[in-house]
């Protein structure tokens, strides 16, 4: 099967690889607990302080952190819709009520749409920049600097696919306490297996979150991983050469599915291609799979259109099947 249900990279980052190898053999020992280099390393990147960073199991983990941490008696939580299925589903179990705004039929969102929406309960504004399962920058940062002036609650950006926008709203995080930014390491940074993410937000927050961790787990993140993320950051030129390969790559795929008449793509910033096809998504779903492609089921998304499908982007070797595969399910 060719599992294309989550936008991973299709191949590994080599300076990882190799540097997991290189230090396989401390593996009798426990991690460093402050992961010292990699926040000194992701600190000098960003131009903000240590203590802005915490070192996280990736960006899910570090969502449910935070929700935990700001939890109180009739929480409010609002998102837009559609967005990252996970969103809604963590804070639900946590007890969260849900306020959703729809994006509009292009996938925008206005600020005073978000600000209409906000009540005194509301907690926290969550908004993926760009957006899942739409792909889009949702908000720029002279419009989340808007919010945060003019709000109490908590506003979460979710970076996780910032290698591509590189779009970023970290810089803000100096000037508001209210700010909380999530970046992952398992899209464009190729690391999905490892499991690692960082919050970046004040250092009152950050301590935090950090004592509520080390009070569970005095050391919740594996330092393969940790030496994997420290390659990543500190490797800018070979990085660039990454997400340079993949670029072309993805072009290249959605060029081969612009030849057949029936696939429309929209423009993305991420690492899935999203489509707009004749056959609805579950359709599509089911007979892709009889011909050995798994792709995601919207079905997780409310809101999206039945007929758009989101699909990570084939290996170079798997591509000619995945292309065959889609001409073989819309021509039946
Ligand atoms: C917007 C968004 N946030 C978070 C995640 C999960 O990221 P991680 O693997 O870092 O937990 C995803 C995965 O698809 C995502 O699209």
């Amino acid at each position: 099967m060719i599992d294309l249900r989550y936008g991973e990279m299709p191949v590994a980052f080599e300076p990882a690889v190799q540097r997991i190898k290189k230090e396989a053999n401390n593996i009798n020992k426990y991690p460093d607990e402050n992961y010292t280099q990699l926040i000194h390393t992701f600190a000098q990147k960003e131009q903000i302080k240590k203590e802005n960073i915490l070192i996280t199991n990736g960006s899910m983990s570090s969502f449910n952190m935070i929700l935990s941490a700001l939890y109180q008696k009739n929480a409010s939580m609002l998102i837009p819709s559609p967005t990252f299925f996970g969103f809604e589903q963590s804070a639900k179990h946590l007890g969260y009520k849900i306020q959703t705004l729809l994006l509009d039929q292009k996938f925008w969102l206005t600020i005073n749409a978000i600000k209409e929406k906000i009540l005194p309960q509301t907690t926290l504004i969550v908004l993926a920049n760009p957006n899942n399962p739409t792909w889009n920058m949702l908000v720029n940062n002279d419009q989340i600097q808007e919010l945060l002036e003019e709000m109490n609650a908590y506003i979460i950006i979710d970076e996780s696919y910032f290698a591509i926008s590189q779009e970023s709203c970290v810089p803000l995080i100096k000037q508001y306490d209210n700010l909380i930014v999530l970046r992952g390491f398992s899209k464009w940074y190729g690391l999905a297996w490892l499991r690692i993410g960082a919050i970046l937000a004040n250092p009152l927050l950050i301590q935090r979150l950090a004592n509520d961790a080390s009070s569970l787990n005095k050391f919740p993140v594996n330092s393969i991983a940790v030496h994997a993320a420290q390659e990543v950051l500190q490797q800018q030129k070979e990085m660039d050469q990454y997400i340079a390969t993949f670029s072309a790559l993805k072009t290249d795929f959605e060029k081969q599915l612009w030849q057949i008449p029936e696939v429309q793509i929209l423009a993305t910033k991420t690492t899935f291609s999203l489509i707009y096809t004749p056959l609805c998504n579950s359709e599509l779903c089911k007979k892709l799979e009889t011909h050995g492609v798994l792709i995601k089921k919207t079905s997780i998304y409310p809101n999206l259109e039945k007929n758009m499908s989101v699909i990570s982007v084939p290996s170079r070797n798997d591509m000619s099947h995945v292309i065959k595969a889609f001409v073989t399910v819309l021509w039946q």
